[in-house]
C-alpha cells in the first residue's frame, strides 16, 4: 500500500497530545495551524486519547488519531512530520521523553525526532508541585540540549483548577516558525 502524503504542498505538523484536562481544547491549535498553512495529524498518548473528542478531531484534521503502535506491514496512517508540537505536554511524558523512554507511540515518535532532525516544540502544562520535582528540571535541561523549543507557561497552583486561560496554544507555532526553512 502506498504511504499517505500531505495534501498539496503543505508542511505536515504532528500535534502530540498528553493526558491533561485542557487536551480537549486541542482543536484551537489545529485551527491555528491550519490557518498558518499546515496540514495536521494528531498523535495522542494512550491516556491522552480519553481526553479527546476523537471524531471531532478526526473530522477537523482529515486524518485518524494515532495512539497505538501499528502492526508490522500496516500502512502508516499519517504522512511524515515536518515539525512536531507537543501540546499539552504532561509531567509524565516530558520526563520519560527526556530519559529516552519509548513505551508509547507518542514517545517513540518524540525520541526518534531528535535523530531525524525534526523541529519539536513542547508546551508543558502542569502544576507547581509537579514542576518542583528535581527530575522535571533535569528533563527540561535535557530537552533544551536536544534543541527542543519549550513554551513559557508558568505552572499553576496545585488543586486550584489549572490555568487554561494562560495557556497559549499558538505558542507552539510561534516557536517552530523560525526553524522551518524554505521548502523545495
Ligand atoms: C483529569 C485529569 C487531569 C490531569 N491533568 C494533568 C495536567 O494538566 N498535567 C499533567 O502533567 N498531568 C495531568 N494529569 C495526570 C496525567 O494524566 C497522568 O500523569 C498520566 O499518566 C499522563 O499520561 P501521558 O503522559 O502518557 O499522557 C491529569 C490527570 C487527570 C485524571
Amino acid at each position: 500500500m502506498t504511504e499517505p502524503t500531505a495534501t498539496g504542498e503543505k508542511p505536515f505538523l504532528y500535534v502530540v497530545v498528553c493526558a491533561c484536562g485542557i487536551a480537549a481544547d486541542v482543536g484551537k491549535l489545529i485551527t491555528a495551524a491550519q490557518g498558518r498553512n499546515w496540514d495536521v495529524g494528531v498523535v495522542a498518548t494512550p491516556q491522552g486519547l480519553a481526553f479527546l473528542d476523537v471524531q471531532a478531531v478526526q473530522e477537523q484534521t482529515g486524518y485518524p488519531i494515532r495512539s497505538a503502535w501499528r502492526t508490522p506491514g500496516e500502512a502508516r496512517p499519517l504522512p511524515p512530520a515536518d515539525a512536531i508540537a507537543v501540546a499539552p505536554a504532561t509531567f509524565n511524558t516530558i520526563n520519560k521523553w527526556a530519559a529516552g523512554i519509548s513505551d508509547t507511540l507518542a514517545l517513540g515518535i518524540l525520541c526518534e525526532a531528535y535523530g531525524i532532525g525534526i523541529p519539536v516544540a513542547v508546551l508543558p502544562y502542569l502544576n507547581a508541585a509537579q514542576a518542583a520535582h528535581p527530575a522535571y528540571r533535569r528533563s527540561l535541561a535535557g530537552l533544551r540540549e536536544m534543541d527542543v523549543l519549550i513554551g513559557t507557561y508558568e505552572p499553576h497552583r496545585p488543586k486550584a483548577g489549572g490555568g487554561a486561560e494562560h495557556f497559549r496554544w499558538e505558542e507552539a507555532l510561534d516557536l517552530l516558525a523560525p526553524r522551518l526553512g524554505p521548502r523545495p
